[in-house]
């Protein structure tokens, strides 16, 4: 696969070098960004957010990155999680408390000749908290990381049949620039899907 595509692959692809170290847990509450009405908070993901990142990860895909992956891009500029705040902790059948932890998203930067190509590599919203606009203020909250970090243009990649993902997208003016046959282990095909930040930014 090449280096600018991501998202959802087979091969945990997502595990590159950090172009930027900008999330962290001290700057977490300076960073952060808070939804005063339902009390939901999308901040930079810390350590102790990983178990719980983890967790919805499987509950969400048949093919899960493994745990290691999120660590490795813990750095990574639009790691943002969705804290709940106040809801209750639940602890699932392996024992693992989920913790406040509702939803993220991982995005990062890849530098290219100046134009910095940012890439949302994960996103998903715990399956309860589903339709209740997590995903879209995740992915909102993850291009102005991204922007922030020097990208101009973002790419996802998403599969053929994730109607509902491609419908964010595009509701948020990603376009589909092309489509890759057998992308998934599977053998599903994946959309390629491009923002220009500019725009994006300016609309
Ligand atoms: C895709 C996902 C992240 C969206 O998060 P979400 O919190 O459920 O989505 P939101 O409530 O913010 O809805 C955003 C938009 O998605 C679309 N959407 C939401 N639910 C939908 C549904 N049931 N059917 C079709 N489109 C839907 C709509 O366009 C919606 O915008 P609107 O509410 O203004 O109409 C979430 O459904 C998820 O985690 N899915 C499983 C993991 C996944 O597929 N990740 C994407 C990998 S590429």
């Amino acid at each position: 696969m090449a280096a600018v595509l991501i998202n959802r692959s087979t091969v945990p692809p997502r595990v590159t070098t950090p172009s930027r170290a900008v999330s962290g847990g001290e700057d977490a509450d300076e960073e952060s960004v808070r939804d005063g009405d339902r009390g939901v908070e999308v901040r930079p993901a810390t350590r102790a957010d990983l178990l719980a990142v983890y967790r919805i990860e499987k509950s969400v895909f048949a093919q899960p990155w493994p745990f290691a992956a999120f660590e490795k891009l813990l750095d990574a500029p639009a790691f943002l999680v969705a804290d709940g705040g106040e809801a209750e902790l639940s602890v699932g059948a392996d024992g693992v408390a989920a913790g406040d932890v509702l939803g993220y998203v991982v995005g990062d930067v890849t530098p290219n000749h100046g134009r910095d190509i940012g890439h949302v590599k994960d996103i998903a919203v715990r399956p309860d908290a589903q339709g209740d606009g997590l995903g879209r203020r995740l992915l909102r909250e993850s291009l102005r990381e991204l922007a922030v970090a020097g990208a101009t243009v973002v790419k996802l990649e998403v599969r053929e049949s994730n109607h509902r993902a491609q419908t964010l997208y595009a509701d948020e003016g990603f376009e589909p620039a092309r489509r890759i046959p057998r992308y998934y282990a599977d053998g599903e095909p994946a959309f390629v899907m491009a923002l220009d930040l500019g725009s994006w930014a300016g609309g």
